[in-house]
């Protein structure tokens, strides 16, 4: 039973990660070109950080790490642990093994056929990815089991209906249509959701089975030319993936590492069997797809349906004299993956600490040159880079984290264990992060994106303005688009921002307005990064020094002593006026007489009035100088922990585990984010007295946000 809000009347708006509709706060160029004019002039140590991140050395190591699969739980994650692991080391940061025990599914076998009245099988899919000569890690066992982590097994024969995206909306407009999904096996595009809400959609249409393909309209021939000839999806390729119900709660469903003897049901509100399909679930090309889109019968799908196939697309059911037969045997098993955990120790006493964390994955579908590993080689190029400003004498006063995680494709598995272990607790080194900087896929494309936490916006456009876009050679701040999307879920900062309250950023260089074409294939290799993806290896440099310039001004040097947080809650509080708009819109007159916005903007005020305090007494501190330590550790403290105010003790609706008031992924989107995440998901529901006591919830966290930057001696945490 999934016991959260009961659809209606869907009207949700589905965003997904790559959207350019997708939820953002928007800076505005101007405002980005002023903050990074008026940023800091590069210090010592940033200088000499900016020039060690080098592209043969990024190079070499992407290379390193993408020359076999390393797929979470298998020796080749384990390999890659130690790998990198001994590269902190090599750096001279001290870094260790984080085993984290978890459920792990991997591929046996599987058929997808369709097959006439007398059961003999009139064609099949090929269900394999094509070795290609010019790719020299294609010709792999996995290219021949392809798969969605945590599908159950089964065998299904059942017609096929065609529900595009797998959204609400679609399964509603097949319900129209009279098209019925009940018993059948529902066949989906991917795009707009995440994988995993898809299966859940399907699963609560009565769908016996579910198969997601990849239309070239998404990310293949409809883009651009196809690997190896251009960067997109080929006709064979596979996007594997997991399909758990991430907006659900994420991490490990089993949670097997629980602190305190917690159980799932605690942490998240559901049992392992409601966090992960109960029908079997498989992915397939466009290739394979044809196949079964070609033989559908029914009405002519609305144009919202259409991709990019040379077919007629059709609703379904498959035509009378077929049938479909489908079969995947999967293998469950408990076991560990490997984070890495490398620190650099602060010289704050302990108490006043305020670490920072930078964090990427590291296992992947399969070779993962782009996602995740461009990201790791990244990662490697920061621990270099301060590595060496520590040889030269700097140290932080803000200890650093630089963590490579595994278990991310399956569900943000090692992310979410390390950060629930150590975020509870008074002496957990979490209680007091004052942010968590993610790169996942470090490289995919040319354009600079990023989602996080408004307050930390100035900063990340003056850190923009010391590092050159590396095809126009012009400072990146003139290239960014100024939008600062909301963080909803999809990668590791998840577990920092919605459970946490730390503040966060995700950053990339990618396409566009799309996914990049080979993600979750495995053609997401070596060949295709340094002939498609980032042939000279010079915006994996870039990324690292960004990385690293906003670590160093997070982290502050023992040289410069302790500044004020270079925070800026000004832009937090017109985020949230945004927000407030945004929700006040998306209603019709009728709807908005049933609401009562007023605590929030009342709330929202106060926010910007404390923010604006907070800004002035900052100016003071600074002007004050050294004599102000004391202020200044009282100041930052406030400063630093205020996000954690954001959270509700007792989680969204539905969905304890996302905490955040401001922020979550879209309950029926997944990777994209929703504002006010209680309120407007309550508004599409149409349960207004829900909508109103979520309004009022979630003014009182802005109220105490307020109230804990103006009262010294308040310390606000859940
Ligand atoms: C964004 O919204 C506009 C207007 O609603 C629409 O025309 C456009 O296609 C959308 N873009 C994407 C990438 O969905
Ligand atoms: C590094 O980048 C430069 C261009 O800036 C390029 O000429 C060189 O070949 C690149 N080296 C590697 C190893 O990719
Ligand atoms: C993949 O499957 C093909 C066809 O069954 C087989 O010839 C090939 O050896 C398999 N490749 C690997 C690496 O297992
Ligand atoms: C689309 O399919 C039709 C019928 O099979 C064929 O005649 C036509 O040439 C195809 N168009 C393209 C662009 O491939
Ligand atoms: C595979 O190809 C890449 C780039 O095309 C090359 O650098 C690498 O050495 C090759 N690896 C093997 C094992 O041949
Ligand atoms: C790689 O660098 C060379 C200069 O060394 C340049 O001519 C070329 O355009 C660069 N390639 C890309 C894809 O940026
Ligand atoms: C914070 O951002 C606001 C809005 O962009 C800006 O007006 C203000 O000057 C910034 N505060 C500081 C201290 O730079
Ligand atoms: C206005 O919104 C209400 C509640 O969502 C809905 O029932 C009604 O149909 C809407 N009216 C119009 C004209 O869109
Ligand atoms: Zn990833």
């Amino acid at each position: 039973m999934l016991h959260f809000l009961v659809l209606t009347l869907p009207v949700f708006s589905s965003s997904c990660t790559l959207d350019g509709n997708a939820s953002h706060h928007d800076l505005g160029r101007e405002a980005v070109r002023k903050m990074s004019q008026s940023a800091a002039g590069l210090s010592w140590e940033e200088s000499v950080f900016l020039d060690i991140p080098s592209n043969a050395s990024a190079r070499a190591s992407l290379e390193f790490i993408t020359r076999k699969p390393h797929v979470a739980g298998t020796p080749g994650d384990l390999h890659m642990a130690q790998y990198v692991r001994d590269a902190f080391q090599r750096a001279g940061i001290s870094a260790e093994l984080d085993p984290q025990k978890v459920l792990l599914t991997y591929p046996i076998s599987s058929a997808l056929q369709l097959v006439d009245g007398t059961g003999r099988v009139v064609s099949a899919a090929k269900l394999a990815e094509d070795v290609l000569q010019t790719d020299n890690t294609s010709d792999t066992w996995w290219r021949n089991h392809t798969f969605n982590a945590y599908s159950p097994s089964g065998d299904v024969t059942a017609p096929v209906v065609y529900a595009n995206f797998g959204l609400p909306e679609d399964f509603a407009a097949l319900k129209a249509a009279g098209v019925q999904v009940r018993g059948a096996i529902a066949l989906m595009r991917y795009g707009k959701c995440f994988r995993g809400l898809k299966a859940m959609n399907a699963q609560k249409a009565g769908a016996l089975a579910a198969v997601i393909y990849s239309d070239p309209e998404q990310d293949g021939f409809a883009k651009g030319s196809v690997y190896p000839y251009g960067p997109w999806r080929p006709e064979s390729s596979v996007q594997r993936g997991s399909i758990q119900f991430i907006s659900l709660c994420a991490g490990d469903p089993t949670r097997a590492y629980a602190p305190h003897g917690m159980d799932v049901e605690e942490l998240c509100g559901y049992s392992e069997k409601e966090l992960i399909p109960q029908i079997p679930v498989l992915p397939i090309s466009y290739g394979d797809a044809a196949i079964f889109l070609d033989s559908l019968g029914g009405p002519e799908a609305p144009p919202s349906f259409r991709g990019a196939l040379n077919i007629t697309y059709r609703t379904g059911p498959t035509e009378t004299k077929y049938k479909v037969h489908l079969q995947v045997a999967n293998h469950f098993q408990s076991s560990p993956v490997w984070n890495v955990i490398g620190k650099i120790p602060g010289t704050l006493p302990a108490e006043l600490d305020q670490p920072v964390v930078l964090g990427n994955h590291r296992d992947a579908w399969i070779f993962g040159a782009a996602d995740p590993n461009s990201g790791t080689a990244q990662l490697l190029e920061v621990a270099k880079g301060l590595g060496e400003l520590l040889q030269r004498g700097w140290r932080p006063l803000r200890s650093i984290f630089l963590c490579s995680w595994s278990g991310e494709e399956y569900g943000l598995l090692g992310s979410t264990a390390w950060g629930e272990v150590n975020g509870d607790g008074q002496r957990a080194v979490l209680k007091r992060a004052l942010a968590y900087l993610n790169v996942d896929v470090g490289v995919s494309g040319p354009h600079f994106r990023v989602a996080g936490t408004p307050s930390l916006a100035q900063l990340l456009a003056g850190v923009l303005g010391h590092v050159r876009h590396p095809e126009s050679q012009k400072p990146l701040s003139e290239q960014w688009s100024g939008k600062l999307y909301s963080l909803g879920s999809g990668s590791d900062y998840t577990v920092f921002i919605d459970h946490l309250g730390i503040p966060s950023l995700d950053m990339s260089f990618t396409p566009g307005n799309a996914q990049y074409g080979v993600y979750h294939s495995v053609y997401d290799s070596f060949t295709w990064m340094a002939t498609e993806g980032d042939p000279n290896f010079t915006y994996h440099v870039a990324m690292s020094q960004v990385w690293g310039l906003t670590t160093l001004r997070l982290a502050g040097s023992t040289k410069s002593g302790n500044l004020p947080l270079p925070l800026n809650l000004t832009i937090q509080a017109q985020a949230i006026q945004g927000y407030i708009a945004e929700a006040q819109e998306s209603l019709n007159g009728t709807a908005q007489r049933k609401l009562w916005f007023e605590p929030l903007e009342q709330a929202s005020e106060a926010f910007l009035r404390a923010a604006q305090h907070a800004s002035a007494e900052a100016d003071r501190l600074r002007r004050l100088g050294p004599s102000a330590f004391h202020e200044v550790v009282a100041f930052n403290n406030r400063i630093g922990l205020l996000e954690r105010s954001f959270l509700m003790e007792s989680g969204l609706p539905g969905r304890k585990w996302f905490r955040h008031c401001l922020q979550a992924p879209g309950l029926y989107t997944g990777y994209g984010a929703k504002t006010f995440p209680g309120i407007n998901e309550a508004i599409s529901a149409e349960e207004w007295d829900l909508a109103q006591s979520q309004i009022k919830a979630c003014a009182q966290r802005i109220e105490a946000a307020a109230a804990s930057i103006t009262e010294p001696n308040r310390f606000i945490t859940v």
